[in-house]
């Protein structure tokens, strides 16, 4: 594998790489302990995979008991062997990008097509990965069908197709998730829960119903809220916050809370590591489940406009790496796609981009060698709580 210049072209006032060792280890070692912790953590060991290269993200994450997963195009996975071959060998988890939602599991009332997803967890036991289940209840990407019928639904109707829709989807890849995204994205950025038509039509009481019932359907998986901007501190981060207690208060079954990281490198980096800190102390896990970096781009390609957007962009991937490794529940840390071209971000933020670790002919960009290098450096830090095992088994 590549080796990089990273180490002499960061930006001086941003936390490097080589500071990762020492911040780690003045991490305090009693948080592993915690009695107010779920059981433990589980997941499988990778280092041993066969044909796992040994500088691997995966391989060196497992050291430190992390996993790292990255999201996956379906259409990418089953048609391009590059893609498969990154995939397989660098991350040890695995989100559908867009194959478990809503829209894309039953297209029409009452059918499902469950032939992406099953290709995606197929592909992950094959090559000893985790997946991320991604996502039960979201206002968006809802199937046409529903986003027609819904309105005219009683909050009892809705409230069983919503029941139905858990336990459907959660039977049927029943032992195969290791983490659900149960909730995302239910709280805006004032901080007041979204005005989706969730809560319009069934009450905030619907986040509790919909942990139960993927607890009911599932009881080995672990269930994440998972948003963005969690790590803002500010309205939308005291509401999540607020809400996992809430929940927690009531026995709600919540293990996690997933920080998605879309980050910019036009705005301040967030308040990462304390939130993930916060969050932990509650005794969850935390995760960041959707990590990106976008920043200005020259119209039309995924080519930064400065030199210094693309430094920027290899230290917040840094910084944001580092946060969740200082964090000792913070067991996944999850990229949001391989190559840029691939990537939601120039769409939904024209002018901005180069968003991935990998670029656009899916090469391993200065981002990808700053996250190696990281987790290279972090090897002797604590690792995550619990015993590693193999998948399925509590330890
Ligand atoms: O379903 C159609 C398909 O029929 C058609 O062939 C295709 C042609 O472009 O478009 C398909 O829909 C697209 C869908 O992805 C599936 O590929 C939508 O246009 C596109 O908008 C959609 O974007 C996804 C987006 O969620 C939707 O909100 C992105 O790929 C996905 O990366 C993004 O992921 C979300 C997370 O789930 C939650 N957090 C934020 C994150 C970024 O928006």
């Amino acid at each position: 594998m590549r080796r990089s210049m990273q180490l002499t072209v960061r930006r001086p006032v941003l936390v490097t790489s080589l500071g990762v060792a020492a911040l780690l280890a003045a991490v305090p070692a009693a948080t592993a302990a915690s009695p107010s912790a779920p059981e433990q953590g589980r997941g499988q060991e990778h280092a041993s995979a066969p044909s796992v290269p040994a500088d691997s993200l995966r391989a060196l994450a497992s050291d430190v008991g992390l996993h790292i997963g990255t999201a996956v195009n379906a259409e990418q996975l089953a048609q391009n062997p590059r893609y498969r071959e990154i995939v397989a060998d660098q991350f040890s988890t695995v989100t559908p990008e867009n194959a478990m939602k809503w829209e894309a599991l039953e297209p029409r009332r009452g059918e499902y097509d469950w032939a992406q997803a099953d290709q995606l967890v197929e592909f992950a036991q094959e090559n000893d990965q985790l997946v991320r289940g991604h996502t039960l209840v979201w206002h968006n990407q809802l199937p046409a069908w529903l986003n027609e019928a819904a309105p005219d639904m009683t909050p009892e109707e809705l409230r069983a197709v919503l029941r139905q829709h858990i336990f459907d989807v959660v039977r049927h890849f029943r032992g195969d998730i290791w983490q659900w995204d149960v909730v995302n994205e239910a709280v805006d950025d004032n901080g007041e829960l979204r005005d989706s038509i969730w809560l319009q039509k069934l009450g905030p009481g619907y986040i509790a119903d919909a942990f139960r019932w993927a607890h009911q359907a599932d009881p080995k998986a672990l269930l994440f809220y998972n948003d963005y901007n969690v790590a803002y501190t500010g309205a939308k981060s005291e509401r999540i916050y607020q809400l996992v207690k809430e929940l927690q208060a009531q026995g709600v079954p919540i293990h996690g809370v997933g920080f998605q990281t879309h980050l910019s490198t036009q705005y301040g980096f967030p308040q990462l590591r304390e939130n993930l800190q916060r969050f932990a102390d509650l005794g969850l896990y935390v995760a960041e489940t959707e990590v990106d970096v976008r920043t200005e781009v020259q119209e039309g390609t995924n080519t930064p406009t400065s030199n210094a957007g693309a430094l920027a962009q290899d230290a917040e991937y840094s910084q944001s790496l580092q946060a969740c490794l200082q964090v000792r529940r913070c067991i996944s840390y999850t990229v949001w796609g391989i190559g840029d071209h691939l990537s939601w971000v120039p769409g939904t933020f024209p002018g901005t981009g180069a968003a991935t670790i990998y670029d656009e002919d899916l090469q391993p960009k200065s981002s990808y060698d700053v996250l190696q290098q990281d987790l290279e450096l972090a090897s002797g830090a604590p690792v995550r709580p619990g015993r590693w095992g193999h998948w399925g088994r509590w330890l």
